[in-house]
């Protein structure tokens, strides 16, 4: 941070809180399901749904499987991760479309089950861009000094929420959970620190219809079921996914060369390739994951992230940036130095 009304060379840079990552874990349901096995639950092929998407199988929850276990196993992983107990923490943040029910939260859900009974849990909902929503949201509860430690999760179950009949929308999602925990730590107030650097988030209430669920309790009194536009969406994913990325780098003062890693989203590896080619961003650089998940939404961010991390690619220092556009339609990115 620069103080006004000094010249660049006598510039002070104010040290401020940082929120750094301190663990990663993910969870995914135990069933996998292959393109092959959607052959005979709907006229699809695998060379269509790999051509299109990328996507190679993913996996789905059992009745026992419900979000908030999803989350919490995620959640333990991250912990041990970090070296931490739970409590340690004081905020979780859960961000999904699938909750187990309309109400309590998944994340109260999350913090009985591991134990914690102090500090605030909440749920955030914006579909696909949910955990970017939910990475700037506790960031911005970390910076205000209000709490000093908080579990970051993206948990979903959109089995649940699909037409298995439908083919343009069931072979595309698939069920998993991922969590971060962040810890509030002083940083120089530079592009050096290690932490969310920058975060930026949209939404634009016209799109509708593009993507949604047509039910709910305040509506249907149902949960109802994911409707697509698929083409639609595809149209405006690349733009507005590279305006947000690019207000990241322009934010932070850092650039598409410094960045070591991009984990975008994973909806769809084409749309994933066409962005970070727009976006100058070289193609080693890019953290796929979506061949082997298919859609989590919220969850998709973090498990690419476990994934990455966990074979050795992200490393402490790196530059990482993430990014995601989701119903509403929202979008948005996080560029983080691990
Ligand atoms: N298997 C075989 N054929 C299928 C199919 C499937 N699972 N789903 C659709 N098709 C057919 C369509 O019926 C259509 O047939 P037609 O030409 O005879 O009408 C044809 O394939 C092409 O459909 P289209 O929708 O134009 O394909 P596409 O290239 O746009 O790919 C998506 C469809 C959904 C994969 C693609 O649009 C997409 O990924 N969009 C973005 C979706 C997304 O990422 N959403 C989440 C955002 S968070």
């Amino acid at each position: 941070m620069i103080r006004s009304g000094t010249r660049p060379e006598e510039s002070i840079t104010l040290k401020r809180i940082r929120s750094i990552v301190r663990g990663i874990g993910s969870y995914l349901p135990k069933r996998k399901l292959t393109n092959q096995e959607l052959e005979k639950i709907v006229d699809t092929t695998h060379e269509w749904i790999v051509q299109r998407t990328g996507i190679e199988q993913r996996y789905i929850a059992d009745d026992s499987e419900t979000t908030s276990v999803l989350g919490i196993r995620a959640a333990e992983a991250a912990l041990a991760d970090a070296g931490l107990t739970a409590q340690d923490i004081d905020l979780i943040v859960c961000a999904t479309s699938t909750p187990d029910h309309t109400f309590p939260s998944t994340a109260t859900m999350i913090q009985n089950g591991l134990g914690i009974t102090h500090g605030a849990a909440f749920d955030l909902q914006a579909v696909c861009t949910g955990f970017v929503y939910a990475v700037a949201t506790a960031d911005k509860f970390l910076q205000s000094g209000s709490h000093k430690r908080a579990l970051v999760i993206g948990a979903e179950t959109f089995s649940r929420i699909l037409d298995w009949n439908d083919r343009t929308t069931c072979v595309l999602f698939g069920d998993g959970a991922g969590a971060l925990v962040l810890e509030a730590q002083e940083g120089e107030g530079n592009s050096a620190d290690r932490g969310i650097l920058t975060s930026q988030l949209r939404s634009d209430g016209r799109y509708r219809e593009k993507l949604y669920v047509d039910g709910g309790p305040g509506s249907t009194k149902t949960t109802g079921i994911l409707k697509m536009e698929g083409r639609e969406v595809f149209k405006f994913a690349v733009g507005m996914v590279t305006d947000v990325v690019q207000d990241a780098f322009k934010a932070s003062g850092t650039t598409p060369e410094e960045l070591k890693w991009f984990v975008p989203h994973q909806a769809n590896k084409r749309i994933i390739t066409a962005s970070a080619d727009k976006l100058g961003i070289a193609p080693e650089k890019v953290v796929i994951t979506v061949d082997r998940h298919g859609n989590t939404s919220a969850a998709s961010i973090p498990l690419a992230l476990d994934v990455a991390r966990k074979d050795g690619r992200i490393k402490d220092g790196d530059l990482v940036m993430i990014e995601a556009i989701g119903g509403g339609f929202t979008w948005g990115s996080a560029l983080i130095r691990w």
